[in-house]
């Protein structure tokens, strides 16, 4: 097969398709798989947690009960009213006709931009944001603006409102106010409202991304979408807490978008996950739910205290962190100015641990002080394992400043 720079020769590529670069950081991470790394790159799920049990009943059920599950089908409706008592966890009072299926959150994202927006739209993020999302971007021509994010207390109403006053209305505004990625922030219920009311205000519509939402370590606030019907796109999904593998998720949008969006679906996939969709709806009717993600995040908090334990115990004269109360990461800030980038190498190379760095999550080319953090993932390492990657860790950091 010939290598990809002379596909361009061979097809022509779309403006987009061109500009997409593979990012290095790609090759790293297939260095992070190998068999005696300790990883913290990626946001993976603990596998022996995984409800393995109930997912091959459900299979098996649902296999069993008539071939039609293995047809083109509509999507599963019971998965929908499932759904609606699900986001009264979130606080949000939803109706079926609201709801509608996707594969995983991230086609939620997808399919709702491209409903939403137009080339030459705002859409506006915050400086650091999860890179999924601006991925979903880039084939669709919009204008990018920038809201600078503090990690700790997270989007800023007051920035907000500054960038909205320069913008036309209607912008979108993409945001994950519980358990970010990377920043591993939660907002308060009241810097919720405020933005809330910037966007009815301003005619904006806020993407919310919730998928973390449920994997929760103290009192969750509600959803934004529980405030407004109409100022808010909310995403949702059971990768984690579930499975990514069953690529279910969901929108709650205003109803007059669904017809829309089964459109945009239809020519991305027809609507294909209906075997996955009877599978969760299968499992969820048959095993206890809401003990399962009360176990996950009993879990997932133990790990993360280990992860915190450690980094006091090997970096606190090196770093600085915040503690999340959702969602799988930890945010690092180097003291010195050490580039995370040329870290990562030094830290696969020598000890054979790995992490994302701080700069694969700037929503724009710059340099500000992401390029001296890092995102530590917890939920994919056991405890002891944990304190074996964070020492290692601390040792690369101390190396750094030394010549090579
Ligand atoms: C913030 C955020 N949104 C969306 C997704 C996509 O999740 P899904 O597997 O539901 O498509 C991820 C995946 O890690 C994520 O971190």
């Amino acid at each position: 097969m010939k290598p990809d720079a002379s596909i361009a020769d061979a097809v022509k590529l779309a403006g987009w398709a061109k500009r997409t670069q593979r990012s290095a950081l790609q090759d790293l991470l297939v260095a992070t798989a190998q068999p005696g790394i300790i990883s913290f790159a990626l946001g993976l799920p603990a596998p022996e947690l995984f409800p393995v049990e109930a997912c091959a009943e459900a299979a098996a059920r649902v296999l069993a009960s008539s071939g039609a599950a293995l047809q083109y089908a509509p999507p599963a409706a019971a998965l929908k009213a499932r759904i609606v008592q699900l986001m009264a966890r979130r606080g949000v009072r939803c109706r079926e006709e609201q709801v509608f299926l996707t594969a995983g959150a991230q086609q939620g994202l997808s399919l709702a931009l491209r409903v939403i927006v137009e080339p030459g739209d705002v859409v506006i993020t915050e400086t650091l944001t999860y890179p999924g999302f601006m991925q979903v971007l880039e084939p669709l021509g919009v204008r990018l603006v920038t809201v600078e994010v503090e990690p700790d207390t997270g989007l800023d109403p007051r920035a907000l409102e500054r960038v909205l006053r320069a913008q036309p209305p209607g912008c979108v505004i993409y945001g994950m106010p519980q358990g970010h990625n990377p920043l591993g922030y939660s907002l308060s219920v009241a810097t919720r409202g405020a933005l809330v009311d910037l966007a009815e205000r301003y005619r904006a519509v806020i993407l919310e991304d919730d998928a973390y939402g449920r994997l929760t370590y103290g009192d969750a606030a509600p959803a934004l979408r529980a405030s407004s019907e109409t100022a808010v796109i909310y995403a949702g999904s059971f990768s984690k807490t579930l499975a990514p593998a069953l690529r279910t998720g969901w929108l709650v949008a205003p109803e007059s978008m669904i017809e829309r969006l089964s459109v945009a679906k239809e020519s991305a996939d027809i609507n294909m996950a209906t075997l996955a969709q009877r599978i969760v709806v299968s499992m969820l009717d048959h095993m206890d739910y809401e003990a399962h993600v009360a176990r996950l995040c009993a879990e997932y908090r133990r790990r993360r205290d280990a992860m915190v334990d450690a980094l006091e115990q090997h970096l606190a004269d090196e770093a600085r962190w915040i503690v999340p109360t959702c969602g799988v990461f930890i945010w690092v800030e180097l003291r010195r100015s050490i580039d995370t980038t040329a870290l990562l190498r030094r830290a696969i190379d020598d000890e054979q641990v790995a992490f994302l760095p701080g700069a694969a999550f700037r929503a724009e080319r710059g340099g500000g002080r992401a390029t001296r953090c890092l995102r530590l993932n917890f939920s994919n390492c056991a405890p002891e394992r944990i304190h074996d990657g964070i020492a290692r860790l601390a040792r690369v950091v101390r190396a750094s400043s030394l010549p090579r």
